[in-house]
């Protein structure tokens, strides 16, 4: 058994009733990478912002569980290293599937985990989520659990249409499982294609203009659990000149649409306190790749390539801190 603790990392108990409090959101970026790991660790000591590394079970598989959970605790000494000398960092599973999942994660290092029940019917969702927050808590581990589905096609977090989360059920559900966060489902969802160009309308120069989001529905869970903290899954935007960029230099991605930055601004006044990000990570590294790659054809050393797309994730990241969520200076 390895706490957290013991890795300099925090769970997101008082982070998120700061954050509910003071009306900004804590940034959740998904990492797979070194690359990645360092740009959200710069990011988050420049701007003196709380943060959190989640790792999915697809990140699992692709870089080892150990791995990810060294690398987190690289990150605090990192945050260190860089002059941050009370760094608050969580590490977090993203879209726990089982207890098993949730549990291996808990005793090795996680200070906070998610189960994702969100497919399952709400008596069996309330079953499991209760089962992880029992033995998290003994742990002082953090629990997110979600209600509600969001539609979208990842590598292992699918669902074909979305369901709103209903306000109605949110009062039993939360009271009878004890969690400390819900996702919840009010129109965003996973990856870089968010709308079909259907459900969109097109502004005047040709762009898609999405839906906006179901802010009844958040404003009725929120009276329904006031101060409770509430995250927003599939929350990246898409930002259409790292689509060009991509397009431009070889790629293909006609018509990716995310949720406009206005939209996350003004959840991330509400009780929304966790915003989850990974797609806008994914663009930003890919368009600096393709870019250095296509003006630099005799080069083949990764440090080369990776270098812009570092620094381009980093700037993205903190963009996020300082514009969308408001989690700048929040240490
Ligand atoms: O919510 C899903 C995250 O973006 C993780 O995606 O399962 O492809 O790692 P992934
Ligand atoms: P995006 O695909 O919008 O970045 O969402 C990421 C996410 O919700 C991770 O759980
Ligand atoms: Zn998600």
């Amino acid at each position: 058994m390895v706490s957290y603790k013991t890795l300099g990392l925090v769970n997101t108990k008082k982070m998120f009733a700061k954050a509910v409090k003071g009306g900004y959101a804590i940034p959740a970026f998904n990492f797979n990478t070194m690359e990645q790991m360092q740009a959200i660790v710069q990011a988050a000591v420049e701007t003196k912002s709380p943060v959190i590394m989640q790792v999915s079970k697809g990140a699992r598989k692709y870089a080892n569980p150990t791995i990810l959970r060294y690398m987190a605790q690289g990150a605090v000494e990192y945050a260190k290293e860089l002059g941050c000398k009370k760094p608050q960092i969580v590490l977090h599973l993203d879209h726990g599937d089982s207890f098993e999942t949730c549990k291996s994660c808990i005793d090795s290092g996680f200070s906070s985990v998610m189960i994702d029940g969100s497919h399952l019917d709400f008596k069996e969702n309330i079953k499991l989520t209760k089962k992880v927050v029992a033995y998290a808590h003994k742990h002082d581990v953090t629990v997110e659990a979600e209600l509600g589905v969001l539609a979208g096609v990842e590598d292992e977090v699918s669902a074909a249409q979305s369901h709103y989360t209903k306000p109605e059920e949110v009062i039993e559900f939360a009271t009878k499982t004890g969690c400390d966060s819900l996702a919840i489902s009010i129109g965003t969802s996973h990856g870089a294609y968010k709308f079909t160009p259907e459900q969109c309308t097109r502004d005047k120069n040709g762009k898609l203009v999405p839906p906006p989001l179901a802010f009844d529905i958040l404003k009725a869970i929120e009276k329904k659990l006031p101060g409770f903290p509430i995250v927003l899954h599939g929350s990246s935007s898409v930002p259409q000149d790292e689509v060009d960029t991509i397009n431009k230099f070889g790629g293909k991605l006609p018509d990716a649409v995310g949720i406009p930055e206005s939209q996350l601004r003004k959840a991330a006044k509400s009780a929304v306190c966790k915003i989850n990000i990974d797609s806008d990570s994914r663009l930003a590294m890919t368009a600096a790749i393709r870019k250095y790659l296509a003006e630099n054809p005799s080069h083949f050393d990764p440090r080369q390539y990776l270098t812009p797309a570092r620094e381009s994730m980093k700037k993205m990241y903190i963009h996020k801190i300082e514009k969308v969520l408001g989690s700048k200076g929040k240490l």
